[in-house]
């Protein structure tokens, strides 16, 4: 340890001279993020690497250096990939972990690393790349959950259930159609994922510190060999932007939402009193006290967990909220609530999954349900309005007075006798029974985007077809 800025790094002195002793503790314990951004390690070593080999074609260092260096950052993924690299508090973050270690393994030659380089820059293409990766993951995900949604929706593409607004039963339709539902929501999500991986799909790498460099360097070189599409454009942005983990943080916290909704139609359909599914045991527990019981636990914590998403979204919003242009302390905060988020939602993601692939339909529960409550009452009155030509609103009218009767009579419409439906509105002929039952109505509704078994059909046609381009 001849070189004296070599000796610097070993010391944990990288800002060199200027400061007589060591950070306080408390000082350390607040600035240090090496305990979270150790997730960047490796694209923390292939920007670097990158970052090496446009210098080196560029001129800016010598190629042996560049050879060196690659080695040494090599050498260095290994030991970390191996749980051999000692990380250490004392050099704060990945970024100086990675180039203290790079100096003993290589000597001076690390030191040539940093040229036209700021850990400004360093840090913002490393967790754009970590960010990027993630999204990808998110999307595949999606798919998995779509896929199997389609599937459920394409077995039970004539299974009816009742439809609710405000919870109460209002129509029958279609289970599959209720899956299908589903598949629009994740579409969206994953469209989310696309389109904010295309937006920040730049490398920020050689903005530097915050106004760009007199090096020759060749941004664009970096930006092709890290998988970005182009170089960001402005070097003030390029250190300050973090949209891509607030857009990740938001097309989490949407996609969560959605989770949400599921997980909570799973817990009611999983009700002794619905009964409509029966979740695996795998998905499920019992409980320790009541042997009756099957809690739908996995359900319940997606549930809970977008509480979380949701959370660490308003958290860094907070975070950028009024920050100056360029650099802050206080972005070093954006890496938690992203990586918590992730690995949240790959979990709520993978559990989905699973519960949707397993879980047993009970299709006579969900037709006895889907007859209950007059919910074919307004089949009587379209019936009304087409075949005698009533105005709407006294079919309406005239229905009421249907479904008054068949409460009093403690029965369904559909068992009322044609002579007591003819007292409340002489027109009506024995046709009118062809749409009162539940399999009738469902098969009716062949507006397009509505329940009928030959339009969900079509839907899951259109979406396979549309998923295998994805
Ligand atoms: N650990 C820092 C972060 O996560 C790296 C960037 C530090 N830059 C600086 N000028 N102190 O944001």
């Amino acid at each position: 340890m001849s070189d004296s800025k070599t000796s610097n790094i070993a010391g944990n002195q990288m800002w060199g001279g200027r400061f007589a002793s060591g950070p306080a503790a408390i000082m350390q314990a607040i600035n240090a993020s090496i305990s979270f951004d150790k997730k960047l390690f490796a694209e923390d070593i292939r920007g670097s690497i990158a970052h090496s080999e446009m210098l080196a074609e560029q001129g800016i260092i010598t190629k042996a250096d560049q050879k060196k260096i690659a080695k040494g950052l090599k050498t260095i993924l290994g030991e970390i990939e191996a749980g051999t690299f000692a990380f250490s508090e004392k050099l704060e973050d990945i970024h100086m972990n990675v180039e203290a270690r790079l100096a003993e393994l290589i000597g001076p030659a690390a030191g040539r690393l940093h040229t036209a380089r700021s850990r400004n820059d360093q840090v913002a293409v490393d967790f754009r790349l970590w960010t990027k990766n993630e999204f990808l993951r998110v999307a595949e995900a999606l798919k998995g959950l779509i896929a199997a949604f389609l599937e459920r929706a394409e077995d039970h593409a004539a299974s009816v259930m009742p439809g609710f607004t405000h919870m109460q039963a209002a129509q029958p339709v279609i289970f599959g159609h209720h899956c299908m539902a589903y598949v629009e929501m994740f579409a969206r999500d994953l469209s989310r994922v696309k389109d904010a991986v295309e937006r920040m799909n730049e490398s920020p790498l050689g903005a530097a510190a915050l106004a760009g460099t007199g090096f020759p360097i060749d941004r664009h070189m970096t930006a092709k060999a890290l998988g970005f599409r182009e170089p960001t454009r402005n070097s003030l942005d390029s250190v300050s932007d973090r949209d891509y983990a607030l857009e990740f943080l938001s097309v989490a916290a949407i996609c969560a939402t959605h989770l949400s909704r599921l997980a909570e139609e799973i817990v009611i359909w999983s009700t002794p009193q619905f009964g409509f599914v029966r979740l695996s045991d795998s998905f499920s527990t019992g409980s320790s006290i009541m042997p009756q019981k099957k809690n739908p636990d996995a359900a319940e914590l997606v549930r809970a967990k977008t509480g979380r998403i949701n959370g660490h979204l308003v958290g860094l919003l907070t975070v950028m909220k009024g920050l100056p242009l360029t650099y802050s302390k206080d972005m070093q905060e954006d890496k938690e609530a992203v990586f918590d988020a992730a690995e949240t939602l790959d979990l709520m993601l993978a559990a989905m999954t699973g519960m949707v692939r397993d879980m047993t339909i009970d299709t006579a529960a969900m037709k006895r349900a889907a007859g209950a409550g007059f919910s074919t009452a307004t089949d009587l009155a379209d019936w009304l309005v087409r075949t005698l030509n009533l105005p709407f609103r006294e079919a309406h009218h005239v229905t009421g007075r249907a479904v008054a009767l068949a409460e009093a009579k403690k029965t369904g419409l559909e068992k009322l006798a044609l002579a007591d439906l003819q007292a409340i509105h002489p027109g009506i002929t024995a046709d009118v029974f062809s749409v009162l039952s539940v399999q009738n109505s469902v098969k009716s509704r062949t507006s397009y985007g509505g329940t009928a078994p030959s339009e969900v059909r079509k839907q899951v046609r259109a979406w396979k077809k549309r998923l295998a381009k994805l």
